[in-house]
Order: C-alpha cells, then sequence, then structure tokens
C-alpha cells in the first residue's frame, strides 16, 4: 500500500506464481552484480521500494568469463559479451547469500550450466545449503556468450524442458523461472513446453545476438567477436515477446508467472511490459546510467497510474497488478 490519494491508496504489490512482491520492479541478473560489491550505493538502496533483485549468474565452479573489451555501447544499447564471470555455486551459498541476510527484498540466484546435470547440481546445492537465503531459482537458458552451455537448451522446446524439468525436480519447490532466448522462431513454443514442466516462471527476455565493428581496424569491436545487444534498442522486440508469450499460456489454460525485461527505461515502459502480459519487470542496461533508476521508475509508474485514476475513477487503476495482461490485439 502506498501514499493516500483523493481517499484511495496506490497498491504496487504482485502476486509472482504465489510470492507477494512489495512492487513488480525487480533488477536483472548481470547488470547489480551479487549485489553486495558497492556499499555505497547499497547504503542508499531502500530495499522498501524494491521487488527484488537478481543476482549475476552462476555456474557449479567459479568462473573468470570472456577477455576484454567485452562492453561496448551502440546507439540505444550495450553489447555485452562477459562470459559468465562468477563466484560459482559455494561462494554463492557460503559467502553471497549470508551477506545478503537478513533479506530485505525478493532473492532471485541465477543460475546456468553446460549440461542438464549441471543446473540440476547447482540447484541442490543452493537449495541444501542456503534454502533459507533466497526466494527463486532463476536458470538461464539463453545467455549468447558461451561457447558451451547457456543459449543452446533455449533456442529448442525438448532441451528447454529437460533443463527445466531437471531443475524443478532439485528445486523441491522453490520457485523455478526459466530465463528465454529472445532470437529463436517460435518462442511461443519453447515457453509452453518449459511451462508445461511446472516451472512457476519465465523471465522474458534475455539479450539479442548481435555485434559491433571497428571500420577503421575492420575488427569486431569485442574480443569475442559475438555479444548480446540489450537496453531500448531491443524493447519493441522483448514486448512483442511477452504479448505472445502471455497470449500462448492463456490459450493453453497456463498461469505461469512472467517477469518481462528488455530496454525499460521509464515508468511507461514498466506499464507497457504488465499490459502486454508480464506479472513484474526488471530493470538491466538502464542500472548502468544510474544504479538507483528503480526508484525513478517506480514512482513514475505511480504517477501514470495516479494520472490514469483521475481521468476514469476506476479504484483498478491504482492497484498495478490489474494492469497485468490488459493488452487487447487489433
Ligand atoms: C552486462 C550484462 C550482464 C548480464 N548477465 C546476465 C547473467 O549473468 N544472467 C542472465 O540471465 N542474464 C544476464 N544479462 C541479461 C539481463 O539480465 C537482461 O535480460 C537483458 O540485459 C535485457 O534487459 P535490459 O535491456 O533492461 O538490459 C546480462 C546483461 C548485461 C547487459
Amino acid at each position: 500500500m502506498g501514499m493516500k490519494d483523493n481517499g484511495e491508496f496506490i497498491d504496487m504489490r504482485v502476486d509472482l506464481a504465489g510470492m507477494e512482491l512489495r512492487n513488480p520492479v525487480i533488477l536483472s541478473s548481470g547488470t547489480w552484480g551479487y549485489g553486495v560489491e558497492a556499499p555505497d550505493i547499497i547504503e542508499q538502496v531502500d530495499s522498501s521500494r524494491l521487488g527484488g533483485i537478481a543476482l549475476k549468474g552462476i555456474f557449479y565452479e567459479p568462473r573468470c568469463g570472456n577477455p576484454t573489451p567485452r562492453l561496448a555501447e551502440t546507439s540505444g544499447g550495450l553489447l555485452n559479451a562477459i562470459g559468465l564471470e562468477g563466484v560459482g555455486v559455494k561462494a554463492m551459498a557460503e559467502e553471497v547469500l549470508p551477506c545478503l541476510h537478513p533479506r530485505k527484498t525478493r532473492i532471485f540466484v541465477n543460475i546456468c550450466g553446460t549440461s542438464r546435470e549441471e543446473y540440476a547440481r547447482i540447484t541442490g546445492e543452493l537449495v541444501q545449503k542456503a534454502w533459507d537465503l533466497f526466494d527463486v531459482i532463476e536458470v538461464n537458458i539463453s545467455c549468447p556468450n558461451l561457447d558451451c552451455g547457456g543459449m543452446e537448451f533455449g533456442t529448442d522446446p525438448k532441451s528447454a524442458a529437460e533443463v527445466a524439468g531437471a531443475v524443478r525436480k532439485a528445486a523441491e519447490g522453490k520457485p523455478v523461472f526459466v530465463k528465454l532466448a529472445p532470437l529463436v522462431t517460435d518462442i511461443s513454443s519453447i515457453a509452453l513446453a518449459v511451462a508445461e514442466t511446472g516451472a512457476e516462471g519465465l523471465s522474458l527476455v534475455n539479450t539479442y545476438p548481435a555485434m559491433l565493428i571497428d571500420l577503421d581496424r575492420r575488427k569486431p569491436v569485442l574480443a569475442k567477436n559475438f555479444g548480446g545487444l540489450s537496453g531500448p534498442a531491443i524493447k519493441p522486440m522483448a514486448l512483442r515477446a511477452v504479448c505472445l508469450v502471455r497470449k500462448a499460456l492463456k490459450t493453453h489454460a497456463l498461469s505461469t508467472a512472467i517477469i518481462g525485461m528488455g530496454g525499460i527505461s521509464s515508468g511507461r515502459d514498466a506499464l507497457e511490459f504488465l499490459v502486454a502480459g508480464a506479472d513484474a519487470i526488471s530493470l538491466g542496461t538502464i542500472n548502468f546510467v544510474n544504479p538507483l533508476a528503480y526508484e525513478k521508475i517506480l514512482s513514475a509508474m505511480e504517477e501514470i497510474m495516479r494520472d490514469r485514476f483521475a481521468q476514469t475513477g476506476n479504484p483498478e487503476d491504482l492497484r498495478v497488478r490489474f494492469w497485468s495482461g490488459t493488452l487487447t490485439l487489433n
């Protein structure tokens, strides 16, 4: 519940796969580290205004990631090929998650693997060693920056469902969200295959495979040649993915949760994703512009909702969960 407005309360709470989030704004994996690296920024974070944080992805073992340059700006976007530099599951369970405790917001642990078994092994260890220290397992089957693992599982419905099923089995009831690759022929069929395993949610979407060229050197800008594009440039494509997947889930009477992401930079962008069918949204690249952007975006969402209520007088306009999936296609 939030500030009073003309006798009505603004209510930003959402239900995400049976979990209550105080608001629908989450920070995307890989764009806010492990939430513990920058104590000065952390001090400024008002967790009571944040719905959740997805931590940087981990494999089973610690990893160094790709050589540099591995980040480059382009008009309207960011190209990255970090290659999942990460601390591994042991340090996640024994060092990172305890540091975030007692947690003040929902914590998503993002995992990646080179095999179905690795995904299940990471999950098993998290569940065993750190059950009380996190809320959701987010399964990245969509990283475009790996030689082995990641996206190869996210481009085919059968292998996506196999990974989702293996993680679900190992998760012992912890909610599982599967993060899908956007550059596929038919994202709905992959989403449906994953949803049919009983996975609680889908994170839509990861970055789009892309490249940048240094014309003078006639070389790719990134050391790995190719990377994943994020930021405002991908927003219209990400919106379409959310819209198509929500439609397909509805057609199959599945109520799988969706976290929408891809280029969200304003309150208006965030609400568009909700209207398209997301239950919550996630902020990625905008965090590199301002790590506290979530605060501004949340306030902007509230302002748009109040304006809408002032026009319609409909109290549902002040309750953000009623915005989800209200898009009508032509
Ligand atoms: C530098 C960087 C690192 C990322 N690392 C991860 C990661 O470890 N795991 C993951 O699932 N997604 C990762 N992503 C993808 C983001 O979580 C998000 O899905 C994507 O950037 C789209 O959102 P945006 O346009 O708001 O950035 C990363 C993105 C960026 C830019």
